[in-house]
């Protein structure tokens, strides 16, 4: 299992979604958050989730990045991503995890990048400028402010009328898309607890990226061509609320900081709460898409085409009364009776036989 620490400012959509992207699943987890912002609505979302988040005020991160390094170290954190970040990340910290940590920025960089540059500024920015596209990119941090290596980027278009919120809106769907895939592709590079020179995150961020593993359900949504949302974690999930009220209590600790409540996802000892995203995330393998087609095709041959004939003779049946040639009905009843036999027995004998066989890999 790789930890990964979320760094975050803001509302915290990207870190929710790489909260739901991994944990519960058995490669990837968030073990920890940390903002600069006690009051920021991520730190609440996180609390929801029972992820432990931990605020630093920024003079712990300007002058002391010492304890967040120790805070880290001591969550056993291979990776850290910034998802919404908006405090300087100290050089001491950017050394320790060289090639570790990555950041998402809301345009296609280096174009609207550097100082300043979060958030709507860019989308505004981006349509002031007339660009006929924007996106997301996610690269690796380094001492220059959003010139680290490219890990991956995702296109959008620029539509007419596009106002800043509009984009922004559009930029997010393909972050929630790109940040997990570039985390996986990175995780998958670096490997456990590597410490990584700057060379091999280079060699890490160009090699192909491996897909984020993708639940049974997924897969079948994918191949179906429909939406698999899964509706978010609950308010209602059992959660240790007596904990957190007992650590939100807490004076801050030593060194500045103030720790909120952490419970391990999902809880030790206790059921997943209903509706909320289970393991299969990580675990399970997408479905082939051959799979639906042999499926299709052996339906109509065995069940539907037999079925047709069944239904062609049963109209035969009255036809040939009313002409008075009973013997002909008589034939068209029997045909009939035949067809629907052999339309249900070759259906669970195709389904039956094609399941086992499609596993083994004969389809
Ligand atoms: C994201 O769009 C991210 O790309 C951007 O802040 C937003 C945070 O949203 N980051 C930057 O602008 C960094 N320069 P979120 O809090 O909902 O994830």
């Amino acid at each position: 299992m790789t930890n990964i620490a979320v760094f975050a400012s803001g509302t915290g959509s990207n870190a929710v979604n790489i909260v739901k992207s991994f944990n519960g699943g058995s490669r990837i987890r968030v073990a920890l958050c940390l903002t600069d912002k006690e009051d920021a609505p991520v730190v609440q979302k996180m609390k929801d989730m029972c992820i432990e988040t931990q605020y630093f005020p920024r003079s712990v991160w300007r002058e002391n990045p010492d304890v967040i390094l120790e805070t880290l170290r001591s969550h056993d954190i291979s990776l850290i991503a910034l998802a919404g970040f908006l405090c300087f990340v100290d050089d001491r910290i950017v050394t320790a995890y060289e090639g570790r940590i990555l950041n998402i920025h809301p345009s296609l960089l280096p174009a609207y990048g550097g100082k300043g540059m979060h958030g709507k500024k860019v989308h505004q920015a981006v349509i002031e400028a007339g660009e006929p596209k924007s996106g997301a990119t996610v690269h690796v941090v380094t001492d220059t402010i959003d010139m680290g290596p490219i890990v991956m980027q995702k296109e959008v278009p620029v539509l007419p009328g596009d106002t800043a919120e509009s984009l922004e809106a559009r930029v997010h769907e393909a972050e929630y898309e790109l940040y997990p895939n570039a985390i996986a592709k990175v995780v998958k590079s670096i490997g456990k607890n590597a410490e990584v020179s700057g060379e091999e995150a280079q060699d890490a961020v160009n090699a192909e990226p491996p897909a984020v593993p993708r639940s049974v359900d997924d897969a079948w949504a994918e191949a179906l061509g429909v939406s698999n949302n899964v509706p978010p974690v609950p308010q209602s999930a059992p959660q240790p609320a007596p904990q957190y009220s007992q650590q939100y209590s807490q004076q801050p600790q030593p060194g500045g900081y103030q720790q909120f409540g952490y419970q391990p996802w999902p809880p030790t000892g206790s059921p997943a709460p209903a509706g909320a995203r289970q393991s299969a995330l990580q675990t399970a393998e997408p479905m082939p898409p051959t799979w639906l087609v042999w499926s299709i095709v052996i339906t109509i041959l065995c069940c539907f085409i037999p079925g047709l004939v069944a239904i062609i003779y049963s109209s035969k049946v009255s036809s040939k009364y009313f002409a008075g040639d009973i013997e002909g009905a008589k034939r068209s009843s029997r045909n009939a009776e035949i067809w629907i036999i052999i339309s249900f027995v070759l259906g669970v004998v195709s389904n039956t036989l094609y399941i086992p066989l499609s596993i083994a890999g004969l389809f």
